[in-house]
């Protein structure tokens, strides 16, 4: 087999066979397949697209091309959530321990932020010695003891994937449906789950802006995850302002700790209690939706939900008081107020300036090495549809740097668009796909 016939096959709009597509990922791994040759290909694909076959078997050569986690010693269904990334979207922090409190164990491998969008890694390192890199086998025990552990992505998770996107990205070959579903369910495949939830985000915020997109996304990952034997499901959910109203790290985490104490904002509640819904209907601990919802509401009302992210707090070295009293949470020095430029209604945010803005105030990466300021961000005031008064505050601005904050104070002003006429606010849940 030669790639020079491959990149023929494929120029030519043909689909290219599993045996194909497993010697372009295996050569291209190893490093006899060059990067010149690969960016021809992935810029045939970007134009002539991969079929359904194609796209899970793209899936399955990058998958298997490094580790892969077994996690068939640790007891029940395995029941995995991935989100595409956005704003303010904690959502893992308050869902696992809600999930898991209600018996479905969380065996979780998690990424950090880049760019304008959050990690859950990152946001959990602000429990002062919280520890991420654990080996798999104290991963799997944590898991098997008390029902929740999450780790950072191992370094040889899926490395087809991980040269494949670092070259996509410098040759204008990313935004391509087939290669964006693969790259990221060969990751999710590899970390083992048994069922995955899929939170596939839409919005000025998200990687898919248009909502056609998200779901033409969500259907691809679906039919990938299903076609390789795990029971998928994709939510399609907006992105068009920040989830809740907390965007940084430590402010994420302590928005996500009010929620576990049934103080969370309306629209991150519900997102939460609309995806661990359906990991307990995976998980066979609820019959119907309806029923795991309860169950969710009930782990919240009773205070279970909040003592298993204590519990998984201390078991990864983090002080679980910290859960209970969270002014221990580092703040920043200085604090200050956005005020509104105008009376009317928010009409418009564009969600992901406001990833920006924390990321300017120091609490983003803006490149791969960068040390991260884990006590900056914004609190909002005000989303869609909210009404507001000349001089009353947007957002409480949180920084350590008086410069950055005035420049992240003019971003976030411009992101920010307003009526005169009263506006609804957005649709959070825009449709599931594979049910
Ligand atoms: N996230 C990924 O992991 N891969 C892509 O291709 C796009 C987003």
């Amino acid at each position: 087999m030669r790639m020079y016939d491959l990149i023929v096959k494929k120029r030519n709009g043909n689909a290219l066979s599993q045996e194909e597509i497993n010697f372009m990922i295996e050569g291209y791994t190893n490093g006899q397949i060059p990067d010149y040759q690969m960016s021809a290909m992935m810029m045939a694909i970007y134009f002539q697209g991969m079929d359904k076959d194609e796209t899970l078997a793209l899936t399955m050569a990058m998958m298997n091309s490094g580790e892969t986690l077994d996690l068939s010693d640790i007891n029940g269904i395995k029941v995995d959530k991935h989100s595409t990334g956005g704003v303010g979207d904690k959502t893992s922090l308050a869902l696992a321990p809600m999930v898991a409190a209600c018996g479905v164990p969380v065996a979780k491998m998690s990424g950090r932020g880049l760019g304008h969008t959050g990690g859950t890694i990152d946001k959990l390192e602000s429990f002062e010695g919280f520890c991420t890199s654990i080996e798999t086998k104290q991963f799997k025990n944590q898991v098997n003891s008390i029902g929740i552990a999450i780790m950072g992505q191992t370094a040889n998770l899926a490395p087809a994937d991980k040269k494949l996107y670092a070259l996509r990205d410098v040759t204008a070959t990313v935004d391509n449906m087939s290669l964006i579903a693969s790259s990221i369910m060969s990751k999710k495949l590899a970390a083992g789950a048994d069922a995955i939830v899929l939170d596939v985000k839409t919005g000025s915020g998200a990687f898919m802006k248009k909502e056609e997109d998200a779901f033409a996304l969500a259907k691809e990952m679906v039919d990938i995850g299903n076609g390789a034997g795990k029971n998928t499901v994709g939510i399609v959910t907006n992105m068009d302002e920040p989830l809740g109203y907390a965007v940084g790290n430590a402010l994420e985490v302590i928005e996500a700790i009010e929620t576990l104490k049934g103080n969370g904002p309306k629209d991150f509640t519900k997102l939460c209690l609309t995806l661990g819904s359906y990991m307990l209907v995976k998980g066979k601990k609820a019959d119907t939706l309806e029923e795991a919802e309860n169950m969710l509401k009930y782990a919240i009302s009773s205070g279970k939900a909040l003592d298993k992210l204590a519990e998984f707090v201390e078991a990864q070295g983090g002080n679980k008081e910290w859960v209970y009293d969270t002014s221990h949470f580092k703040q920043a020095e200085f604090v200050e107020e956005i005020s509104s430029p105008t009376d009317g209604y928010v009409s418009q945010i564009i969600c992901d300036e406001i990833g920006i803005c924390s990321l300017i105030l120091g609490g983003g990466r803006e490149t791969k090495e960068s040390i991260i300021d884990l006590s900056v961000g914004l609190i909002l005031h005000k989303k869609i549809g909210d009404k507001v008064k000349k001089g009353e505050s947007l957002a409480t601005m949180y920084g350590n740097d008086k410069g950055k904050m005035e420049t992240a104070r003019g971003r976030f002003l411009k992101a920010y668009s307003f009526s005169k006429e009263q506006i609804e606010k957005p649709l959070l849940i825009k449709g599931i796909v594979g049910e």
